[in-house]
């Protein structure tokens, strides 16, 4: 079944595009015929499916369980009893509702990092977004523990690439350099260059686990991990990137390191505020992550392109930074180069991951300056979204999922949760 998406506005023209197979295949005006499913684009704006590079997606279930606290009492005393109950059936159910958010909110590939990946794996199938899914690997400093987290952490590349399913791809991630071993990073690296997947780590986040790194290895995590080549002949992924030091910036841009920008977890967790426009300055790839649920609290990723635009500016008392073009781009093609993954803008021979959005939306209007509407404006429900050239929500009603269901299949598993 090929897709016509008919008269729809793309970089304010109308324009047909057409869909085959998994792929934009032309853009312009293409004739009508049979064998198509046609979608009137007539009052809708196309834009390329965004990409969230940092997040916990069945964190979805601890949204608003506790807020306004210290990160370490909302750890101890919140976060880490609560993970302690998970299974693979309520991460399931925690990612099925992530899923739907996603969809709504226009997001169709994001960059994950958790545990039972199964069960994030199942939901993903499911739901028809594009997911790179990482376990997240943690040893403490521990021997043993090591050994385990890394024989999972293969054992799950190896179960993602046996799915056979090309919206589903395997990462790495070890946790960050304050959770994780020097030998657990190395070999976390070894393991990334024999199975060609990008590493997924935290870094930089807050101040507390800088001075961690600092007094038990005397340097910066960024110079610590180079240190050991850490960087060389992978693909990187770090989020956060909150403090940084421009010994450590001048690394991230020799190394191409993907930098995943969280603003507003960093902002709802008091970690502080990455210097981003510095490392535009060295053309660093920026990318926007919305972290999880526990300190967002959502996965509208509008909302992270918007407080990515304005706040660089209101701290450095500097209107002209992060132009909207540029936040957009974060949030899209950007992050499709951070992950290796031949979408984030509407091209012909790129993948078919669209989103359209109703000019009949009171933040749309009047309908000129699209792109700054986006930016600044849009609320950021979506109307219809195509993922890997499958139509997964039409007219606001998601095909691929029960969304009733799956409310109720959260309720029980956040219940589950607080027993
Ligand atoms: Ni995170």
């Amino acid at each position: 079944m090929r897709v016509l998406i008919k008269n729809v506005f793309v970089e304010g023209k109308r324009r047909d595009i057409l869909i085959e197979e998994n792929r934009i295949k032309e853009i312009g005006e293409v004739r009508r015929e049979e064998d198509m499913e046609v979608i009137d684009g007539s009052n809708k704006i196309a834009i390329p499916g965004l990409i969230n590079s940092h997040t916990h997606i069945p964190m979805t279930l601890f949204r608003g369980v506790a807020d306004d606290l210290p990160l370490m009492e909302w750890l101890n005393n919140y976060i880490w009893p609560m993970e302690a109950k998970l299974n693979e059936k309520i991460v399931y159910c925690g990612t099925l509702l992530g899923c739907v958010e996603m969809i709504k909110t226009g997001t169709t590939t994001f960059n994950d990092m958790y545990f039972f990946l199964e069960g994030i794996a199942k939901a993903v199938d499911e739901s028809g977004v594009r997911g790179v899914l990482a376990y997240g690997m943690i040893d403490l400093f521990d021997e043993d523990r090591r050994e385990k987290e890394l024989e999972k952490a293969e054992y799950y590349i190896n179960y993602i690439k046996d799915l056979n399913n090309s919206r589903i791809l395997p990462a790495l991630g070890p946790h960050a350099p304050y959770t994780c071993s020097k030998e657990l990073l190395k070999k976390a690296k070894d393991l990334a260059i024999k199975y060609n997947v990008p590493i997924h780590i935290h870094m930089n986040e807050t101040l507390d686990e800088i001075k961690m790194v600092k007094e038990k290895t005397g340097m910066e995590p960024f110079l610590y991990l180079n240190s050991f080549n850490f960087f060389d002949n992978i693909k990187v992924i770090a989020a956060h990137c909150v403090h940084l030091t421009d010994e450590e910036i001048k690394i991230i841009k020799d190394k191409n390191i993907n930098v995943s920008h969280n603003p507003i977890s960093n902002l709802k967790l008091a970690s502080g505020i990455a210097p981003i426009p510095k490392l535009l300055k060295e053309n660093v790839n920026i990318t926007l992550g919305t972290d999880g649920c526990g300190s967002n609290n959502n996965l509208n990723l509008f909302e992270e392109i918007k407080v990515s635009a304005i706040l660089h500016k209101g701290y450095n008392l500097d209107p002209t930074l992060i132009k909207a073009e540029e936040a957009f781009k974060f949030a899209t093609i950007n992050g499709a180069k951070a992950l290796g993954i031949d979408a984030g803008e509407i091209k012909e021979g790129k993948l078919a991951d669209i989103v359209l959005i109703n000019k009949n939306n009171p933040t749309l209007r009047p309908i000129e300056n699209i792109r700054s509407h986006l930016v600044y404006s849009f609320n950021g429900f979506v109307d219809d979204v195509i993922i890997d050239g499958k139509i997964v929500m039409r007219d606001r009603e998601i095909i691929t999922l029960d969304e009733q269901k799956v409310y109720e299949m959260a309720e029980k598993a956040y219940d589950k949760l607080r027993e």
